[in-house]
């Protein structure tokens, strides 16, 4: 049975933010080494009684929804290698009477040529693709693998089987890929692309994060106009993560700024993230994590299991401490987290 609780109800946190949009890791493996996420060898994974199934994956989602979560982004690692998402997708897509208006996959894309059509068919709304060059060169360099081709055909098939709005995802990193920003703004008119440019985080398992890496979300913007002058997109930016543009020739396309280090997002931010191993992080910086899994393994009952989600969301950072001096790197890579 779904419940609909009314607004007073809905997951807010202790500085007044509502939690619309949640985002599940599902598998901390990867089968690329983007260097700013996960590049030291075989991470440690989670032995596998540990995972949520897909069953407590489609049970703690519901109650999510109840609650007003109205995006579901499924993430990893990479989400495809978790055996048949598309079981998991079945069932996730059967939230959208009880609210979930949106429901979306980060990928690396490697899976997508042969996949996107069954994923579509499945009930995803639409994919986001990493893409961090288009040389293939600096693509292997970045990656760890040399799949660029691969890539831009998975691309292709998440059009075609209209898995939109397509975003791309790049993170910029100074002396890899600033001086193709330009280029990538001509591959979303191009390709009619939501194209984001994302600031590296200090989220890499190396820890070898440094501030001098970090090409600003300004600097950016005037490396894309330099070449193809941008207008802001007629829309609210609510708690997105980017600050959107379109070009003002009026060609195909889109640009995002995610700047999550220069110019921080956290004041508007509706997101929270459960990890594959079932921990409920309130921020992807957060030091400390949530336990569903042993709460709902524990035999909690539904308003217990309610009780508690409605107690961490309470724990919500108000924002991260990137810029602070005495800043620490959580333990956990993007890898784990989701991003
Ligand atoms: P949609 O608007 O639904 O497409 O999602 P999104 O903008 O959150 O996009 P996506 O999931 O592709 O996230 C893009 C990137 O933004 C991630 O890979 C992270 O690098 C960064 N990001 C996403 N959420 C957060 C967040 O809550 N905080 C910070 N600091 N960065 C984030
Ligand atoms: N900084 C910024 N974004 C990152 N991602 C992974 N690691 C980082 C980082 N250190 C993002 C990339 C990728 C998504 C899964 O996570 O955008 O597309
Ligand atoms: Fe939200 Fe934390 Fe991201 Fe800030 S850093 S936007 S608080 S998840």
């Amino acid at each position: 049975m779904i419940v609909k609780f009314n607004v007073t109800e809905l997951l807010k946190d202790s500085y007044n933010r509502v939690i619309r949009d949640l985002r599940v890791s599902l598998t901390d493996r990867c089968n690329f080494r983007c260097f700013y996420c996960l590049p030291h060898g075989e991470p440690p994974m989670a032995p596998k009684e540990q995972m949520l199934t897909y069953e407590e994956i489609e049970q703690a989602c519901r109650l999510f929804v109840e609650l007003g979560i109205e995006k579901i982004r499924l993430t990893g690692g990479e989400p495809m290698l978790r055996r048949d998402i598309e079981t998991l997708i079945r069932k996730l897509a059967a939230l959208k009477p009880a609210g979930l208006h949106d429901l979306a996959l980060t990928t690396n894309g490697y899976f997508l040529p042969e996949r996107a059509a069954g994923l579509k068919a499945a009930g995803l709304d639409r994919v986001t693709i990493s893409l961090d060059s288009l040389k293939p060169d600096t693509f292997r360099q970045m990656t760890g693998v040399d799949v660029l081709e691969r890539v831009l055909a998975g691309i292709e098939a998440a059009k075609a089987a209209g898995l939109t709005p397509i975003k791309i995802n790049a993170v910029i990193v100074r002396g890899h890929n600033e001086a193709e920003v330009a280029d990538f703004a001509g591959f979303a008119r191009e390709h009619d692309l939501r194209m984001r440019f994302i600031e590296f985080m200090p989220l890499d398992s190396g820890h070898d994060w440094s501030r001098a890496d970090v090409v600003s979300g300004r600097e950016i913007r005037e490396r894309i106009e330099e070449r193809f002058p941008l207008v802001p997109a007629p829309v609210r930016r609510g708690a997105e993560t980017s600050a959107r543009f379109v070009f003002a020739d009026g060609a195909p396309g889109e640009v995002g700024i995610i700047a999550p280090v220069s110019e921080p997002f956290c004041g508007a931010c509706s997101r929270i993230r459960l990890t594959a191993d079932g921990q409920i992080r309130t921020c992807l910086f957060s030091t400390v994590e949530h336990s569903l899994r042993d709460c709902i393994r524990g035999g909690a009952s539904r308003p217990e299991i309610i009780d508690y989600m409605r107690s961490v969301v309470l724990k919500k950072e108000p924002r991260h401490f990137i810029n602070d001096p005495d800043f620490r790197q959580p333990a956990r890579t993007m890898s784990f987290i989701g991003g």
